[in-house]
């Protein structure tokens, strides 16, 4: 079966594309990656999606609005890349497609009177799915909620398909906006594999690249800016001090808390260091790359051996990243996705590809020792591509 598996994360820089070739059944899988590439947004739809996932004022109809809107992006960017990988639509089986999450909130709160945790997903599949004639899975998330889970990390059962390892503890590492990991145990069962982020990734540096350049710049490019910033251990130290590092895990974050008051909090941070602004995007590189350092150390390496650790995800390609981490964790092999097959910016929309042919099988994909779900739940909505 040809799938086509569509990702947009928390940074909101375009929509990743992959398309697999899947075969077979869990624990007989068989995967193979034809193809990958990118599709960036146009600057308006960033706009109004980066303000309403920091949780500015929307009206109902203008969500609904940019859920269809966004729809026809994706079902654009699926035709796009279709043609990029000169394979026509009709033989594609499959697409599923994440959505732009504009809110996610695992754990439940208070909310007029009872407790509530939701998400939000957008870039509505049944358009998806008209556009290109292939049936569409969406909304992944909600099922695992449904069943008492956070409804995140999903890609814990791609990393356990793919990663899992007879003789090698590994933790699979994913830098997009947030970073992310899944810790595999040698010889893991499903029950043993646990997940949770570890505070931020490329949040912060673009969010201090756009701000120190006027949005003339969107990221710091092979950590152009950050190599010639100063070191502050000063401001580092109290960087590490947040208190999201302490939490226990199993817990999740985003743009509601490493969004626009946290950069408001580095720029205040900077003034007081007077840091220049390549000095703070150097500290905000260095904070990122310690912060999963520290979450291995505080929750993963006392309990379970870990011999590598695999990273993908756009940040996988700062170089300043990755030197942090393999000089901070003596005795883990450092090394990317794509050495074990899967390119750095194909790995989570690959997972959807993978997914979406697990929903499409009836079959469960979520991992109740990830989430906190109390049972498997077959994830995701499906959308059927029209008669012909
Ligand atoms: N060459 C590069 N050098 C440094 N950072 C990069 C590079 N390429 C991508 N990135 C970072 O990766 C981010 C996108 O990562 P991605 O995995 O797409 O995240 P998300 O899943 O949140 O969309 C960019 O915003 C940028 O910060
Ligand atoms: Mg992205």
């Amino acid at each position: 079966m040809l799938v086509l598996g569509m990702m947009s994360g928390t940074s909101a820089d375009g929509i990743d594309v992959a398309l697999a070739r899947i075969s077979g059944a869990p624990p007989n899988l068989n995967t193979k990656l034809l193809g990958h590439t990118s599709i960036k947004f146009p600057a308006a739809l960033r706009k109004e999606i980066l303000r309403v996932a920091e949780q500015h004022p929307v009206t109902g109809g203008a969500l609904s609005q940019l859920n269809f809107r966004l729809g026809e992006l994706f079902g654009g960017a699926a035709i796009a890349s279709c043609r990029k990988f000169r394979i026509p639509p009709m033989k594609i089986a499959l697409i599923g497609s994440h959505g732009q999450t504009i809110f996610h909130r695992g754990k439940p709160v208070n909310f007029l009177g009872r407790p509530t945790a939701s998400t939000l997903q957008i870039g509505e599949p049944a358009i998806i799915a008209a556009r290109t004639g292939i049936t569409t899975v969406g909304d992944f998330r909600p099922a695992d909620i449904a069943l008492g889970g956070q409804g995140a990390p999903l890609v814990p059962y791609v990393d356990y398909l793919l990663y899992r390892h007879a003789k090698l503890g590994r933790v699979s590492l994913n830098l997009g906006g947030i970073a992310n990991i899944t810790v595999l145990p040698r010889a893991a069962k499903p029950q043993q594999v646990f997940a949770f982020d570890t505070g931020p990734a490329n949040m912060l540096i673009d969010a201090l690249v756009a701000h120190f350049a006027r949005g003339h710049l969107r990221f710091d490019e092979n950590a152009r800016l950050a190599s010639q910033g100063r070191s502050l251990p000063a401001l580092l130290d109290e960087l590490l001090r947040d208190p999201y590092l302490k939490l226990a895990p199993p817990k999740s974050t985003g743009r509601e808390y490493y969004g626009n008051t946290y950069l408001r909090k580095l720029l205040a941070l900077g003034r007081r260091y007077r840091a220049k602004p390549n000095d703070l995007i150097r500290a905000a590189t260095i904070f990122t790359a310690l912060s999963v350092v520290d979450a291995l150390n505080r929750f993963v390496t006392p309990k379970t051996k870990i011999h590598q650790l695999i990273v993908s995800g756009g940040g996988a390609h700062n170089p300043l990243i990755l030197a942090q981490l393999s000089a901070a964790l003596p005795g883990i092999e450092v090394l990317l996705s794509s050495r074990l097959g899967i390119p750095e910016d194909a790995k989570e929309a690959f997972a959807f590809a993978l997914l979406a042919y697990e929903t499409f099988h009836q079959r469960p994909s979520n991992l109740p020792s990830a989430t906190g779900a109390r049972a498997p739940a077959i994830l995701g909505k499906i959308s059927y591509a029209p008669p012909h």
